[in-house]
């Protein structure tokens, strides 16, 4: 894993190792997928201004976010039916996530249970829903994960329906993965993966989504059942609910409007994930790193504001918090990684990504990222 040394290149090695239909789904976004690079570009015109002669040798980048010490300021996103790319990926997530002392949000579409995502990341687990069309499911999926200890509740609000995914309308993906000629070909030449899914099983059972099938339920029905429970119609009714039946924090992720960041806050959220999905939604969304400052102007400087989308270098989460985030989250960068190494890759992937962040911080004179004013380093910020 050490020639990786840019998360673009963890994404080239995921490249060459998935079928084209599984890299394409993590990789694609909405329509012409201009939100999508967008995303990306919006951190282009921010450059940052040095302070000299200070010794920098005891920089460190901790952050606390909900009364806990994060070794970084950063974390990795939700991203389902990871356990497609390579067997027990949102486990190895997980702890990767334990282990680097950040936040892991474990998806409401993952293929491995909260309960044993706990046990290899107590310290880091956050779990995701989408609130699912029995209640009595979503009652049950946010108790198990208030007993398996998860530090917040992540609520995510930007699927009202599904999205328009070109690469994988001409792919023909699906969840459950269908047998076709074309993935039988793509499979062929993929033979590490093919090989690995193959000798693990096949298509894995989406262990949160088993206890509320029939018994004798296989994979394909399981996650026929999941699919017909999420993404139904979610309302500000969902999230009153959530407030009511979830003890700890509450994050909305989604959220882009500030009125909205208003109204979620006034029910009682605790945090804010300012996203478009990774622009997988709807092609012309604002790119949440644009949409930071007028979000914090809105909910004033207490509520917890973060952001993901984009960032794939340590000076993204740097521009991201100089901007008004608090903290921020990485969905790609890591599923690259796992995607193409396993756990030596996630963990490649949180590594580049620290490691740019300190060295950016060594070169500007930024000893910590705990100052109000870290928008002091920002050069010129009306160049956007
Ligand atoms: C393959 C994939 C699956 C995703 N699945 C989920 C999900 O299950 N729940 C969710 O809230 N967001 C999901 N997302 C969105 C991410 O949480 C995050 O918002 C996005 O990836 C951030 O953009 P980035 O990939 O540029 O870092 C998914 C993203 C990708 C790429």
């Amino acid at each position: 894993m050490r020639q990786a040394i840019t998360i673009s290149d963890l994404r080239d090695q995921a490249k060459a190792r998935l079928p084209k239909i599984l890299f394409d789904w993590i990789e694609g976004g909405a329509g012409d997928e201009k939100g999508l690079r967008e995303n990306e570009s919006a951190f282009d015109p921010y450059r940052f201004l040095p302070r000299y002669l200070l010794d920098v040798t005891g920089r460190q980048q901790r952050k606390a976010l909900f009364g806990h010490l994060y070794e970084s300021p950063f974390g990795i996103a939700p991203t389902g039916y990871a356990g497609i790319f390579r067997p027990g990926a949102d486990l190895i997530l997980a702890e990767t996530a334990q282990k680097a002392g950040i936040p892991f949000i474990m998806s409401g579409a993952s293929v491995s249970s909260v309960e044993d995502a706990a046990k290899v990341a107590p310290d880091s687990l956050w779990y995701q829903l989408y609130a699912a069309a029995d209640v009595e499911i979503t009652r049950d999926l946010v108790a198990r994960a208030d007993r398996a200890g998860c530090h917040a509740l992540v609520a995510t609000i930007d699927i009202p329906i599904a999205g328009k995914r070109e690469r994988d309308l001409r792919n023909g993906f699906d969840f459950p993965l269908r047998m076709s000629p074309g993935l039988l070909l793509d499979g062929f030449l993929h033979p590490a993966w093919t090989l690995n899914y193959l000798r693990t099983g096949g298509l894995p059972v989406m262990a949160n989504w088993a206890p509320y099938a029939p018994r004798g339920a296989n994979a394909v029905d399981v996650a026929r059942l999941a699919n017909s429970h999420s993404f139904c119609v979610q309302t500000w009714d969902h999230l009153e609910l959530f407030r009511q039946i979830w003890p700890r924090k509450l994050v909305v992720k989604g959220v882009m409007h500030p009125e909205d960041a208003e109204r979620a806050v006034s029910l009682g959220a605790d945090g804010l994930i300012v996203s478009n999905h990774g622009g997988r939604q709807y092609d012309r969304s604002v790119p949440p790193l644009e949409m930071l400052p007028s979000l914090r102007e809105a909910v004033g400087p207490d509520v917890t504001l973060m952001m993901d989308g984009g960032i794939r270098r340590g000076s993204d989460i740097l521009t991201a918090l100089c901007l008004g985030a608090d903290f921020v989250f990485a969905g790609r960068p890591t599923l690259y990684g796992v995607s193409a190494a396993g756990a030596a890759g996630a963990r490649r992937a949180v590594e580049i990504l620290r490691e740019e962040l300190d060295n950016l911080m060594g070169q500007i004179g930024c000893l910590d990222l705990g100052s109000a004013d870290l928008k002091r380093f920002l050069y010129n910020p009306s160049r956007a």
